[in-house]
């Protein structure tokens, strides 16, 4: 029986999931888009486990279908077995009303094997409804975000992408620990990190914003990546990440050449790749290979919320 699947996504990148999916999942074909939502129709029934067909879905499931009001949703989602309904907006930056969709359920986060219902409303039109299945490497909240408090002295929103990455992929990222940040400046994921009383060495040619630079376990290399030489780098390093403005595979040649020195201490890694256009997302599997050939066993791609026209790639040992 034919069934739908929907994507939400960031706004503006709808080409991305419609490119990753055709190319992942191409028994599924493009039905609809609005910003930040997509549909697909399946050959096949749907359940709400299905896999996310794309990396850049943050919440991908099972369409319902549309509802214009909370009254009619309540009807829509009487079947679907949900023990948790998540209330979003379509658009995370549009003033809109929630309040009259939260009467549908228990919304918070979702616990693993969790059936979750889906209702992302938009200021114009009717709400879109879906179900999906949380388990681990989804987002437990709604509308597939990872709330992080950045504080006021955070020099940059990468700060909220390492944070996102970590409680997206579970990292068990502790105190005592080491890591070293290649593409550093000003110090977002440094200051992150740090807090978390991790020692970390962040590469870059520009400076670490002052703040960053005065804590006492960050080390700043005030270098490029290519002319870095193994010397340089502290011994035992447990968490390694990547955020320069370079191509993907030319900063990944970079990581390559370093993953000899680092290999025997590391834990996993964190890189964020640039995406210049829709080519990227061709490129993808190649670049999870290119990572996997550095020996790294457990590779994952998330458009995180945090995320613009960049790709984050979790590796683990
Ligand atoms: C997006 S910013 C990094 C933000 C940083 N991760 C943070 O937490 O604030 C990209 C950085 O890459 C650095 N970069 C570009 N090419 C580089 C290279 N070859 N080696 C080291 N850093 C480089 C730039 O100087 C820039 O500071």
């Amino acid at each position: 029986m034919p069934d739908f699947a929907f994507a939400s996504c960031l706004p503006g990148i709808e080409s991305a999931v419609k490119l990753d999916v055709a190319s992942r999942r191409p028994e599924l074909k493009f039905a609809y888009s609005r910003p930040g939502l997509l549909t697909f129709k399946s050959p096949r029934a749907l359940l709400p486990e299905d896999p996310p067909g794309s990396v850049f879905a943050r919440v991908w499931g099972r369409s319902v279908g549309a509802a214009s009001d909370p009254a009619a949703a309540a009807i829509q989602l009487g079947h679907v077995g949900a023990t948790r309904v998540h209330v979003f907006a379509r658009d995370p930056d549009a003033a809109i009303d929630l309040t009259p969709w939260l009467s549908l359920g228990p919304g918070g986060p979702a616990l693993d094997g969790e059936v979750v219902a889906d209702v992302i409303v938009s200021p114009e039109g009717p709400a879109w409804l879906g179900v999906h299945r949380h388990e681990p490497w989804r987002s437990p909240h709604p509308g597939g975000g990872f709330p992080v408090d950045v504080p006021e002295d955070a020099p940059s929103r990468a700060y909220a992408k390492i944070e996102e990455a970590i409680a997206w992929a579970r990292l068990p990222v502790a105190e005592g620990q080491r890591a070293l940040e290649i593409g550093a400046a000003p110090g977002g994921a440094v200051l992150a990190l740090a807090r978390r009383g991790v020692a970390v060495w962040g590469v870059d040619t520009g400076e670490l914003a002052p703040n960053v630079l005065a804590l006492p376990n960050v080390t700043h290399i005030a270098k490029k990546v290519g002319a870095l030489r193994w010397e340089e780098m502290p011994g035992k390093i447990d968490w390694l990440l990547l955020d320069v403005n370079l191509a993907p595979q030319v900063a990944l040649h970079e990581v390559a050449r370093l993953m000899p020195r680092l290999r025997d201490s590391l834990r996993g890694a964190v890189f964020t790749l640039k995406m210049n256009d829709w080519a990227f997302v061709a490129e993808l599997p190649r670049l999870v290979e290119r990572i996997r050939e550095m020996g790294f066993r457990d590779v994952r791609l998330r458009h995180l919320p945090s995320n613009r026209r960049e790709v984050c790639a979790v590796a683990l040992m």
